[in-house]
């Protein structure tokens, strides 16, 4: 009689617990048509020995000049327009929203990981916490997205289509009021891409300085080789244009910084969290102009001090110049000195950059 009588004393304390960060979120498989031009890449590559010869034509230093040895062929054709079925991953019910993209050698795990004791490097939960919604994806070609051409798919305006398309999903489909795009690494560059042609109210940098003058390092210290070959048990099935890391130590060194990180969670972002990356992403973002001087919305670039590809190891003197991409701002803060390396995320400085972020919305007005 008592025990009957318990039960629905425990059902009701049950419901007043605090609703958890994950039961908000939930995988949607979004489709996004587009209309770009794109370029036509020339690096088809066979085996290993086509990537290291594909990775001194990408750090010769004359590789930004004008006689460049990009494999690109030709001027971009005329518009194709295809259809993707972006994989992501939706957390709240609208409002402020903050739209997630990630960078090469990762997946959208980037924002939200999964290990025992990943809390203090889970953006996506600590965004929630502060009452934002957040839509993280993972570009074309990565995870839960389609398996598309490593070639003629995988480029870089396609992907800033891709994420316009996403921000007018947002809006229109998942109920937000005010969107802001934060990217990481190749993923800032794609995000800066669609601020210069949507409007959008908050743009957020990571693992981006603005220029590619110290990418060598981060294209050599990669060691590059064919994923496919690399692991076929978990790539077996991409084409031969997908490239990742040569081990977990060449992966440290371009995104991580000794002494602030723990060795358990790079091991988890080679082992788990990394996808490669499509060969036709890195010559066309190089061959695009993005027009940073369209960009209205306030920016933010926020940087470990020792990041590889964006600053060469160094953004102390490098990430000043942002100063001079983001003339038409509203607002441009950045933070050049966070104890990390590239893959700020995963820093143990990880929690007081993620208020960082926060701070800077809310003083934009992009707040709960
Ligand atoms: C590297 O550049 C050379 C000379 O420009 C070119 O012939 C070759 O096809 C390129 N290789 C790759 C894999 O891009
Ligand atoms: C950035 O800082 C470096 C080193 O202090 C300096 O040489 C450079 O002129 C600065 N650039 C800008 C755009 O302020």
């Amino acid at each position: 009689m008592h025990f009957h009588q318990l039960l629905p004393i425990f059902a009701a304390a049950a419901q007043a617990l605090p609703q958890s960060t994950s039961a908000k979120c939930r995988d949607v498989q979004i489709p996004i048509t587009v209309s770009t031009p794109r370029f036509v890449v020339t690096a088809s590559l066979q085996d290993d020995w086509d990537v290291a010869a594909l990775t001194l034509n990408l750090t010769r230093r004359d590789v930004t000049t004008s006689a460049d040895p990009l494999p690109l062929n030709g001027e971009p054709s005329d518009s194709v327009k295809s259809t993707y079925t972006v994989g992501a991953t939706l957390c709240g019910n609208g409002g402020p929203t903050l739209v997630l993209t990630h960078g090469i050698i990762e997946s959208k795990l980037y924002w939200r990981p999964n290990f025992p004791g990943s809390e203090k490097y889970n953006f996506v939960d600590a965004a929630l916490a502060q009452g934002y919604s957040v839509l993280s994806y993972d570009r074309i070609g990565v995870g839960s997205s389609p398996k598309v051409n490593s070639l003629t798919d995988a480029q870089f305006q396609v992907e800033v289509a891709v994420l316009e398309g996403l921000v007018n999903y947002a809006k229109t489909k998942a109920h937000a009021t005010q969107v802001a795009l934060i990217g990481h690494s190749y993923g800032s560059y794609i995000s800066s891409g669609a601020a210069s042609h949507i409007p959008v109210d908050g743009l957020v940098l990571t693992g981006f300085s603005g220029t590619f003058d110290h990418f060598a390092p981060f294209v050599a210290g990669a060691g590059l080789r064919i994923a496919k070959t690399q692991n076929p048990l978990r790539w077996g099935h991409l084409d031969f244009g997908y490239l990742t890391t040569s081990d977990l130590y060449a992966e440290t060194y371009v995104y991580y910084a000794e002494p602030y990180f723990e060795h358990s969670v790079a091991e988890y972002t080679y082992n788990v969290a990394s996808e490669p990356f499509a060969v036709g992403e890195l010559p066309s973002v190089l061959a695009t102009t993005i027009n940073y001087e369209d960009i209205k919305a306030p920016v933010l670039v926020l940087q470990g001090q020792f990041d590889v590809s964006a600053c060469g190891g160094n953004c102390v003197g490098v990430v000043n110049g942002t100063k001079e991409l983001f003339t038409g701002a509203k607002v441009l803060e950045y933070v050049d000195n966070l104890p990390a390396g590239h893959n700020l995320n995963f820093h143990k400085v990880a929690p007081q950059a993620f208020q960082k972020i926060f701070t800077f919305l809310k003083a934009q007005g992009v707040k709960p």
